[in-house]
């Protein structure tokens, strides 16, 4: 047998912090004490409370001039502390600080409206209370049907809504009121405490044999409770005590279900669970599945109850949504917990409606629990602080890098936060190369090696520099691990000189020499490529040691030497520009790329002492191929063979 308890029944916050305030009283010795009202809607705990000698009165008249009043959840009108103001009597405000906000609001929004509406019973105390605060001059509507009533010559409507009512209602009513006045300005005022307990409610009925809720037949949130399990579960009871628990029919009931009313406190909740371990003890003899113990129970339906947490506790919660500049965070407990934005988060850059990640599990540190406006305030910066303490310390101890946002340039250096705590990067460790202006990394996020970190200074140094240098490191040992003569690459031209060209392989540089750029004459590498160009070539050559890459750019398929083999042969007469000269002779081109030579021997039939002598540099020739091998790419010619070109006369040289 299983039993499943709804994390949210019982007391909520305001009821808690209601009945806490009696015994709080009750254990400073205060005597006389008077609940306006009775505190809480259940029998049991106003028993107990009368035991101990606390009284409720329903008028103030009924008070004693010595009398202690608390004023409960419900809260009052302010002809109430007035009358009390008046005949000195003193009191202890337990006023839920929802139903306080509500006080405030209306208060505010009297004179600005032209009517008032309030949602909810017109005899709840709350609502009697709520009216108070107008003056007793709102429209209290409990039903949609209830718009027609109103007089249609209004313009500007405030809607209320009492914290209990069903937001299925609250819509309704909001809508019917549209259809009918101009201007409707709504105030979501429903306590999502009920809500949450009905809601689960509802799915832990439609998963069992058996639901039973707990609570007082006078509780009118504990009879809705029961006829939402009702509609969800066939087999739903309500009991106020553990003594009206039914008989229980082990061999079809696997599952049962346990919720309670917000007025219903965990003693009685305890009982019920603890009766339930009869029909263990039943089911077992019966030789069913063994079912958790009655301590296992206790703890898992009170371990979410939020009354252990106190501050400085670390807990986990889940992102609800937010609200303005708060976001709301289910504590799997009765209460939401609050983080104000300024305690979530330091990112300037962070957008509460488009990066919150609603339903994103947390770790919250607790700042104050039940305070005056009642919630669990919570930070998630704490945390972040705590943890990223811890990493900080050991990323510095494994030297692994961490991420940082820089937000801030300061003299010297630039300033990230890592899990909210500062990280100073001075400025010669921001780049393995010279920065001018340190701006260029505000709202860059880098990665940083820890180089010195003083918790108790608060004093983290981060170094970008190292964690580059290591980068490039990697990616050479990786490139000249794999260098190969022959092998391609995509490099992007990185500088021009009249000798070549640097190219950058991937963090490596390559030279592409410019006799390499092409199979015919490159004069300067401008000619072909430029800066930024993304050009493929091949290694021809490299040095481990010395680092040295050679490069080239002329793709085998294009070499001239191959079309030229084909056709031409020895004994050919050519026609071929002079190209070069030197002491030796004059190098002609046959085609685009393709030079021979023609010995200083094979120009003239007579001695010439140099070929400038004859020749000049364009001048076109005939000559006669009289050896060749393409693949040594070696041609050479003769002119003498076909036109031998014997120097001029000297005197006609001075004349020309
Ligand atoms: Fe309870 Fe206060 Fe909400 S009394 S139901 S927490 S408005």
């Amino acid at each position: 047998m299983e039993i499943l308890v709804a994390k949210t029944a019982g007391y909520c916050f305001g009821v808690s912090r209601a009945v806490n305030k009696v015994f709080e009283l009750l254990n400073d010795g205060v005597d006389n004490i008077y609940t306006l009202g009775p505190v809480i809607h259940n029998e049991q705990v106003i028993k107990k409370l009368k035991q101990s000698g606390v009284k409720v009165a329903e008028k103030i008249h009924d008070i004693e001039e010595n009398g202690h009043v608390i004023i409960r959840a419900h809260g009052v009108g302010p002809e109430v502390y007035k009358e009390l103001e008046e005949k000195g009597i003193r009191f202890s405000d337990a006023t839920c600080p929802y139903v306080k906000r509500i006080h405030k609001l209306i208060m505010e929004e009297k004179d600005r409206c032209d009517v008032l509406v309030i949602v909810g019973d017109k005899n709840h105390p709350e609502v009697i209370g709520i009216n108070g605060w107008c003056d007793n001059s709102a429209y209290i509507i409990d039903d949609p049907s209830q718009v027609d009533d109103m007089p249609s010559h209004f313009e500007n409507v405030c809607v209320f809504a009492q914290t209990t009512i069903t937001s299925e209602k609250w819509e309704k009513i909001i809508q019917k009121l549209k259809n009918k006045f101009k201007n409707v300005k709504r105030f979501d005022t429903i306590c999502s405490a009920t809500a949450k307990r009905q809601e689960e409610a509802a799915e832990i009925a439609s998963n069992v044999d058996m639901m039973v809720v707990i609570g007082s037949t006078n509780s009118s949130n504990t009879r809705k409770l029961y006829e939402i399990c009702k509609a969800c579960c066939p087999l739903t009871y309500q009991v106020e005590t553990s003594y009206e628990l039914p008989e229980v029919d082990v061999k079809k009931i696997k599952k049962i279900g346990i919720t309670a009313g917000a007025s219903t406190p965990d003693w009685i909740i305890k009982e019920v669970i603890e009766k339930m371990s009869e029909y263990k003890a039943y089911d077992e003899q019966q030789g069913g599945k063994e079912m958790q113990s009655f301590e296992e129970l206790l703890d898992k339906s009170f371990e979410n109850s939020c009354d252990s947490l106190s501050t400085g506790d670390i807990v986990k919660g889940r992102i609800q949504s937010y609200k303005g500049s708060e976001i709301l965070v289910d504590l799997g407990c009765k209460y939401d917990g609050v983080i104000p934005l300024s305690e979530f988060t330091d990112d300037p850059d962070f957008n509460i409606q488009t990066d919150l990640n609603i339903g994103e599990e947390i770790e919250v540190f607790v700042v104050r629990v039940n305070d005056a406006e009642g919630k669990v305030t919570l930070s998630k910066k704490r945390v972040d602080s705590i943890k990223g303490w811890d990493l900080l310390e050991e990323a510095f101890n494994s030297k692994q890098p961490v991420k940082i946002k820089i937000s801030e340039i300061v003299n010297g250096g630039a300033v990230g936060r890592y899990r909210g705590i500062r990280v100073f990067v001075p400025a010669s460790q921001i780049s393995d190369k010279y920065v001018s202006d340190l701006n260029e990394f505000l709202n860059k996020v880098i990665n940083v090696r820890i180089i010195d970190i003083n918790k108790q200074k608060k004093k983290v140094v981060g170094s970008h520099k190292v964690i580059l240098k290591e980068e490039k490191e990697k990616v050479e040992n990786e490139f000249w691990s794999n260098i190969e003569v022959g092998k391609k690459y995509r490099g992007v031209v990185k500088s021009l000189s009249d000798f070549g060209a640097f190219i950058d392989l991937g963090g490596v540089d390559g030279l592409l020499h410019v006799s390499e750029l092409a199979w015919g004459r490159v004069k300067h590498p401008s000619e072909l490529i430029k800066v930024g160009d993304v050009i493929e070539v091949s290694v021809i050559d490299f040095d481990k040691d010395k680092k040295k890459i050679s490069l080239t750019y002329k793709k085998p398929e294009d070499n001239p030497w191959n079309i030229t083999e084909a056709k031409y042969k020895t004994g050919d007469v050519v026609k071929a520009k002079v190209v070069r000269m030197t002491p030796f002779g004059a190098f002609v081109e046959l085609d685009t790329g393709v030079d021979g030579l023609v010995h200083i021997s094979q120009i003239s039939n007579v001695r010439i002492p140099r070929p400038e002598a004859v020749l000049s540099i364009g001048q076109e020739v005939e000559a006669k191929i009289i050896e060749m091998n393409a693949e040594a790419k070696k041609i050479s010619l003769s002119i003498k063979e076909v036109s031998p070109i014997d120097p001029q006369p000297k005197s006609e040289e001075k004349t020309q």
